[in-house]
């Protein structure tokens, strides 16, 4: 089969697969490459913060960045280092984010350019470092970006009265709506390379970030927290290969909060 022919089925290139993720250092990231290792993975870790050093020496990671996501050329110098060490990128997750809940009123620009960089910004140059040069060469890869279902409802939490905030943040709202439609454009760009690009967009799950919010729980289908690691079996299904057909999606991880 012609290496590049989109007619075809692509394949993934003999071997141990190698996945990048990003704010791996805890939380969902964490469990979604501690998941992928457990699938038979080579896991590279790439987070700002110094625990990723410890995080890849409990998981037997391949390798591991401590990087600012927003550095775009540090974030592209780690993916395309990772990729060239190990000669292949099969999998590329981008979950490391931030999220503010202060109040309409007291939105900063620094909120703003920090949660839309997190989120958004470092989602797509992360996907571009990715695509470019190696999955587009090995015309083989699955790009899964960690949205949320902030991201489908403008927010999740009580709606303030009073002005004190708590639900998630205009800026983390758009940023995760925007991650979604970079995804489907980006998916529109890559299927004939042999590359899908998909979204999860969890609920509330138990996790740092998740530590001081309120949601809902008791109006939802599954009345509980979600957990890490459901929404790392979503990942593993998307970078693995029952999900060759499955490209622009958004896979909600929320225990039914959101039924679109
Ligand atoms: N917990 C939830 O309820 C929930 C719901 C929906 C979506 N999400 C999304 O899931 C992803 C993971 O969230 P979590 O709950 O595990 O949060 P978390 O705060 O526990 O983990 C986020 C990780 O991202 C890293 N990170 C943050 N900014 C970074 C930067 N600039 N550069 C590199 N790394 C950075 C952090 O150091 C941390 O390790 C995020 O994208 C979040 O928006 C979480």
């Amino acid at each position: 089969m012609p290496k590049n022919d989109p007619t075809q089925l692509s394949a993934r290139p003999a071997g141990i697969p190698l996945s990048i993720v990003t704010g791996s250092a805890r939380g969902i990231g964490f469990a979604i490459a501690q998941r992928l290792v457990a699938d038979g993975h080579q896991v590279y870790l790439l987070d700002v913060q110094d625990s990723v050093a410890e995080a890849a020496r409990t998981l037997n990671a391949v390798g591991y960045a401590q990087v600012d996501v927003t550095d775009t050329s540090a974030l592209r110098e780690a993916i395309v280092g990772a990729a060239d060490a190990a000669g292949r990128l099969d999998t590329l997750v981008n979950c490391a984010g931030t999220c503010g809940r202060e109040s309409f009123e007291d939105l900063t620009e620094e909120t703003w350019r920090r949660d839309i960089d997190t989120n958004l910004k470092a989602t797509a140059f992360a996907c571009q470092a990715a695509v470019f040069p190696h999955m587009k060469a090995q015309a083989f890869g699955r790009l899964i970006n960690i949205a949320s279902v902030s991201g489908k409802v403008g927010g999740v939490g009580p709606v303030d009265v009073d002005g004190s905030g708590g639900r998630s943040g205009a800026a983390y709202a758009s940023a995760k709506a925007g991650t979604i439609n970079l995804t489907r454009w980006i998916a529109r760009q890559v299927g004939a390379w042999g590359i899908t690009a998909n979204t999860v967009a969890p609920g509330p799950i138990e996790s740092p970030m998740a530590a001081d919010a309120s949601y809902p729980i008791s109006e939802m289908p599954i009345p509980r927290l979600g957990q890490p690691f459901e929404v790392a079996g979503a990942v593993s299904y998307l970078a693995g290969d029952d999900s060759s057909y499955v490209t622009g999606t958004c896979m909600h991880v929320d225990g039914g909060m959101v039924r679109a």
